[in-house]
Order: structure tokens, then sequence, then C-alpha cells
């Protein structure tokens, strides 16, 4: 299947030094606020993934990316990264119909689910998508019925305990100890296993996860080979944190990483290895606004000092159009914390709580944090909300999704898409502040917006595909 496309023709380029993404949402708050739209929106940073995939390269050069779709599958971020050449660890038949329709050669891509829907297994088959991961015995007997051809990745269960975000080893993983039980029975069944992968854990907190799962496989791989498998990849899944201030850094991980596949998987080995980012290409890439659309004041009782005597203090209740069923969703299924950012001039702060839309009382986005007053129609803004977010919201109580707006840095975009390289406009008075301020205030923002460059608006049906 052979697809011609055309350049995401939804991103808006922003000569460089480029504003920093509060600026831009605030003057997308503007100009939502000049033609009377309250509807939360999303500012897609393209560059930022663009970064995020050269630093891939950059520190870990051995291990080819295969961004792992489930995270975000957004149109745009799957595009750039496909142009780039990233390949794609999809987890059904939606996931691989979708990227193949954007001209990804089947031979990028994996279907890295060990537990898969027979239909979904035919439909790889019929689409030439011969990787997969199996980690048990009926995984094994289906592929083999189905697509007997399947090059297959054994998933081993990483052992150590370490800090992650979300847990996968409850789920997925052959024990060490039954890795040479399952390896001989694929022998029994003449399937073709050519690897072996593991996930760490999503989010993980310490790097040296890495060091013990690589070596796991290498165990693993050992047995294999001496079983009679002609072994060649070797993936080393997800994990790397996205996030601006994630716990340890990616170049910590790399370092980890490196060091552990020069000791069990040398250069020269020949062995192919792979890795299945989610999180850390898409996380810091997205920012979320969201509207104020109601507000309650309620006064809530506290202890008194030494008098014993109950005082009260009010707390304001912010309902914003996005919530828990919705982009919040990463609340509950990734144990995400987001922060609101206000822009407001105000030194004051009081008690408040940030709720979802629906009329659920679990929809709580915040519970306690202190806030300045804000009014219905102002609006807040969340960074970091790129990974396992809008992925699974959904529209319960008939809430919209937000609205999507895609910017990147020109020279960033040049990079890669030379052929479409446009001349530079000239962007004044921009001073790129990198670090995002937790509460701003607005007369600067006033004086920024000439700069800024408008986003400009899409849907899924705007990116052209001929
Ligand atoms: C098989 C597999 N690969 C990769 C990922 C991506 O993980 P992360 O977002 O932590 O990089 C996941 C996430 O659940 C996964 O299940």
């Amino acid at each position: 299947m052979k697809h011609n496309y055309s350049t995401i023709s939804v991103v808006q380029k922003i000569a460089s030094p480029m504003p920093c993404m509060s600026q831009l949402v605030q003057d997308k708050i503007d100009e939502f606020e000049s033609r009377g739209s309250e509807d939360a929106f999303c500012v897609g940073d393209i560059g930022d993934v663009i970064t995020k995939f050269n630093k891939w390269k950059e520190l870990m050069p051995r291990v080819e990316p295969f961004y792992a779709v489930k995270c975000n599958s957004d149109n745009v971020v799957l595009k750039t990264l496909a142009d780039m050449g990233a390949g794609f660890d999809c987890a059904s038949k939606g996931e691989i119909s979708q990227v193949m329709k954007l001209g990804v050669d089947a031979s990028r891509i994996i279907y890295a689910n060990p537990c898969k829907q027979k239909s979904f297994v035919k439909y790889a088959a019929k689409y030439g998508v011969d990787m997969m991961t199996f980690d048990n015995e009926a995984e094994l007997v289906k592929v083999k019925d189905i697509f007997p051809d399947a090059k297959l990745v054994l998933r081993i269960l990483p052992v150590a305990q370490v800090k992650v975000q979300c847990q996968l080893g409850n789920k997925f993983g052959c024990h060490p100890s039954n890795v040479r039980r399952l390896l001989l029975k694929a022998k029994e069944l003449d399937v073709n296993v050519m690897g072996v992968s593991f996930h760490v854990g999503s989010g993980v907190g310490e790097a040296q996860a890495f060091a013990y799962a690589v070596k796991q496989a290498h165990e693993a791989w050992e047995i294999a080979t001496e079983l009679g498998f002609k072994m060649t990849l070797l993936d080393i899944g997800g994990g790397f944190p996205g996030q601006a201030n994630a716990p340890i850094t990616f170049t910590e991980i790399a370092t980890v990483v490196n060091e552990a596949l020069d000791v069990y998987f040398p250069s020269g080995s020949g062995v192919r290895i792979i890795g299945e980012p989610g999180r850390y290409m898409v996380a810091s890439a997205f920012t979320l606004a969201v509207n104020i659309i109601a507000k309650r004041t309620v006064v809530k009782e506290v202890a008194g000092t030494d008098s014993g005597v109950n005082t009260s203090e009010p707390s304001h209740m912010y309902y914003v159009n996005d919530g828990v069923y919705g982009s919040f969703n990463c609340i509950i299924y990734d144990h995400a914390h987001p922060e609101p950012r206000v822009i407001s001039d105000s030194p004051d702060r009081f008690n408040s709580s940030v709720w979802g839309p629906t009329c659920d009382g679990l929809d709580c986005i915040m519970p306690e944090c202190k806030l300045p007053e804000m009014d219905v129609g102002q609006w807040m803004y969340f960074a970091d909300m790129g990974a396992y977010t809008v992925a699974a919201g959904s529209t319960f109580n008939g809430m919209p999704r937000p609205q999507f707006f895609y910017v990147c840095n020109e020279d960033l975009w040049n990079q890669v898409y030379p052929e479409h390289t446009a001349p530079k406009r000239r962007c004044e008075s921009m001073s790129a502040d990198a670090d995002f301020p937790h509460f701003m205030t607005g007369p600067d923002m006033k004086s920024l917006r000439e700069a800024a460059n408008s986003i400009s608006c899409c849907t899924e049906d705007e990116i052209v595909f001929a």
C-alpha cells in the first residue's frame, strides 16, 4: 500500500526566537475572546516533538525509535515522526491502519501488543506487518494458526522493582523462570522467534531499570539462541519520561542504556535495536487551555488555633470545560498531577479547587490549590498535556474534545521539510522566556501579541493526504 501525501498544512511556522508557549496560548485566548469563543483548546508544539526525536537520535544512536501510537495518536504528530523516519509501535488494527495511511511501510511497524484479537492478526498478516510481540502459549498457537510467517518477539517481564508512574508488569511479560518453557513451545509449533522485548514500566523513575532489563533480555536471548532460533532484534520498549520536570532526564537514561547495550549487545554483534517511546516524544509538546465556565464559593470549616474555636475561610470552586472524562483522564489512568497556570496580576492567593464540566463528582482536576481569585470566562492552562490525555478522553455528558492548533519553530520545521523552506518572517520584540512562570501577569502578554503569529486551527479532515 503506497500513499502520497503533502506536507502538513495546518502547522503555523514561527520564526526564531519563538515566543514561549504561555505567550502563544495567551495570544490564542485573545483571539478566542475577540470572536466570543470559550471552547477549550490545545496547542501542540511540533518543534518540541522534532527536538525530542533529534535528541533521541543523538543520545541513543543505536536504538531506532518506534513511537508508541497509543500515547497520542494525533495525525500531525504521527506524520511529522513518519517524515523524520521513525518507526511505530501499534497496539491494534486501528493504529496499524492509521499509521499505514500516512504512507509508513509495514517494515516500520511493530505490533507490540502481546495479547491480540484474531481478526487484528489477520489484518496485520494482510498488510505485511509481521513483527509482533507475544508472552504466552495461547498467543503462539493463535499466531501460528493465522500468520505462521510472523516474526515473533518474546516480551519478558523485567523483575527488578523500580519506581514507575504506571505499572505494566502486572499484565504483560514472560517471567524469566518461564522463558525456556515458552520458547520450547515455540520450537514445537515451529514459529519464527527472532527477538526479545521488554517494557520497564511507563514513566520510569530509575535509569538503572534499563540496565537490569537489558541484562535479563540477554539471558532470554541466550536461551533462544541455544534452542536454535536466529535472534536479530532487541526491543527496549518505552518508559522514558517526557514532561519538562521529570524526576530523571533522558540523558541519564540514555547513558545507562548505552552502557548496558555495549556490554550485552555490542555494536559488532549485528543486533538491530529498537525502542518504543511514547510519553517521551509528546508529553511536553501539548499545552491545554480551559475556560472557567462556572464558579461557586463555599465556606470550609477549618480547625482554629489555640482557642479550639473553628474559623472558616472561603474556597473557590472553579468549573472548567475539560475534565477527567476528557483530557484529564490522565489523572486517573496515568497517575498524572496536572497543575493549573493562570494569568493574573493579583498577588493574592485563595483556597481553590478545579473541576471538570460533567455532572459527576469524580470529575475533579485539583481538589486543593492556591489561585488568585478568578471569574467565569477567564482561562487557565496546563503544560505537559501531550501524553495519555486526549488519546483516552471521552465525550461523556456530551462534552466536546478541545480544538487543536499546531505551531513549530520555523528552523526546526525546515530541518524536516527543507524543500518547503519558506522565506523567513521577521518577528520583533520577542523574549524567548523558556521557563514557564507558574503565575504570570497580563500586560506583557499584550505587548507580545503582535509578535506571536496567530495559530491556525484545523480538524483532522483538513490534513490532506492525496
Ligand atoms: C508495549 C508498549 N510499548 C510502549 C509503550 C509506551 O510507553 P511510554 O509512554 O512509557 O514510553 C507502552 C505504554 O503503555 C506499551 O504498552
